[in-house]
């Protein structure tokens, strides 16, 4: 068990781990990632987490960058290690990777993403 102290972070990233993702090279891309921010001397301003599924498995594997609020598919530990270089430290996301990005409105699909749509939750409320 640790307690990071998280004050100063700039990243957090988390890394789908539940059972599609996993079976699609998930813990492969965990590793990938985590290399390249210890490679690029970024530990302090990137923070990882291990999720469960994150409801996007046809995309898998998937991994999700905050606060941008970026998601991406089919993360192969090339990929992963790209997130780390060019979102990450370059800040300029992998938009042939991208399934979901966070605007005012929530999440949008940008307009080249070609991926499931998926189920639509039911409306009940607008917030
Ligand atoms: S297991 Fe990763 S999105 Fe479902």
């Amino acid at each position: 068990m640790t307690t990071w102290n998280l004050k100063g972070t700039k990243h957090h990233v988390l890394i789908c781990n539940g059972s599609s993702c996993m079976r699609k090279g998930g813990e492969e891309a965990t590793q990938a990632i985590r290399n390249e921010i210890a490679n690029l001397d970024l530990d302090t301003v990137i923070h990882t987490t291990r999720t469960r599924c994150n409801g996007r498995c046809k995309d898998a594997p998937v991994v999700i960058v905050y606060p941008e609020g970026t998601w991406y598919k089919e993360v192969t530990p090339e990929v992963g290690s790209k997130i780390v270089q060019q979102h990450l430290a370059g800040g300029r996301a992998l938009e042939d990777y991208v399934i979901y990005e966070y605007d005012q409105d929530g999440f949008i699909a940008p307009e080249k993403t070609e991926c499931t749509v998926g189920v639509s939750k039911p409306l009940k409320r607008s917030i």
